[in-house]
């Protein structure tokens, strides 16, 4: 007979830092089997496996499944997660910065949704494909085209993903937060900063927290929490959405 820990397995990008480092480790507290990936391999996502690779190549995302296939024998869930964040005017916005940010935010889980396909076709209780997108799927900001196009984007692939698993039990739900208190968003208020040609300070009142009626920011293990909500036979109800944590931004 399997132990809890042997009945399911999970996929989850981004793992290192922030978002997706409070995902494994509730995936991990709740007996699931877990491959964390990112850039590199780390030793302390306690009771995860882990494995470095780029994923913003195909190589890297192929890896990523065939890891976790060969660690676990199943693929059950898929967090893609691992992103980052540039901010320019678009006049300016780098064009190597739109590839790269296309390629991890959309192509990788395009990637990842159709390398584990088969295995989540298979998974007893339904797979699940659940990417971090963001309040950026559903709405834009200014200095952020690459972003926001991409999350956009990512919530276009949940749709046509929820259509398409529905008859093979299969669902696709996008988790969108405003803005998490991570390294991600530390980051941004630097370059926020100077985009704006403003302080810090009010960067984090006047720019960050503008399109939040409810001026905080989410922590890292809330969002792990819908996450598993997400993963219980009451969360396969949420297919082809959003799922819209977004502390009254689009309410407006
Ligand atoms: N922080 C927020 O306010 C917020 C809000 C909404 C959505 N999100 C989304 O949540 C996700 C996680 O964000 P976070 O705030 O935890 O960021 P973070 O910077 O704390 O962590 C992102 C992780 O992705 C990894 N990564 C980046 N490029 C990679 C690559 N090429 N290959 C492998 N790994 C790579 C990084 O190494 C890092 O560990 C992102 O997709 C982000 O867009 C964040």
């Amino acid at each position: 007979m399997s132990t809890p820990s042997e009945d399911r397995a999970a996929i989850v990008t981004g793992s290192t830092s922030g978002i997706g480092r409070a995902v494994v480790d509730r995936l991990v507290s709740d007996g699931w089997q877990v491959l964390g990936v990112d850039l590199e391999a780390v030793d302390d996502l306690k009771g995860a496996e882990t494995l470095g690779a780029d994923l913003t190549t195909r190589e890297g995302n192929r890896a990523a499944v065939d890891t976790a296939l060969e660690a676990f024998g199943r693929i059950d869930l898929v967090v893609p997660n691992a992103g980052f964040q540039h901010v320019s005017p678009v006049a300016d916005f780098p064009e190597d910065r739109w590839d790269a940010l296309l390629q991890i935010l959309l192509t990788s889980p395009f990637l990842l949704a159709k390398y584990a396909w088969p295995a989540l076709v298979e998974a007893p209780r339904g797979g699940r494909f659940i990417p971090i997108a963001s309040a950026h799927a559903l709405a834009a900001s200014p200095f952020k085209a690459g972003y926001v196009s991409a999350k956009h984007g990512v919530l276009g692939l949940v749709k046509t993903l929820a259509l398409e698993g529905a008859a093979q039990g299969v669902t696709a739900a996008a988790v969108c937060p405003a803005y998490v208190r991570t390294p991600l968003v530390e980051k941004q208020i630097a370059d926020q900063a100077k985009a704006h040609g403003i302080s810090e300070d009010r960067v984090i009142e006047e720019v960050i927290l503008t399109p939040h009626a409810v001026k905080r920011l989410i922590e890292p293990s809330e969002v792990a929490d819908v996450v598993a909500f997400l993963t219980t036979p009451a969360g396969s109800t949420f297919t082809g959405v959003p799922v819209t944590m977004d502390m009254g931004w689009t309410a407006r």
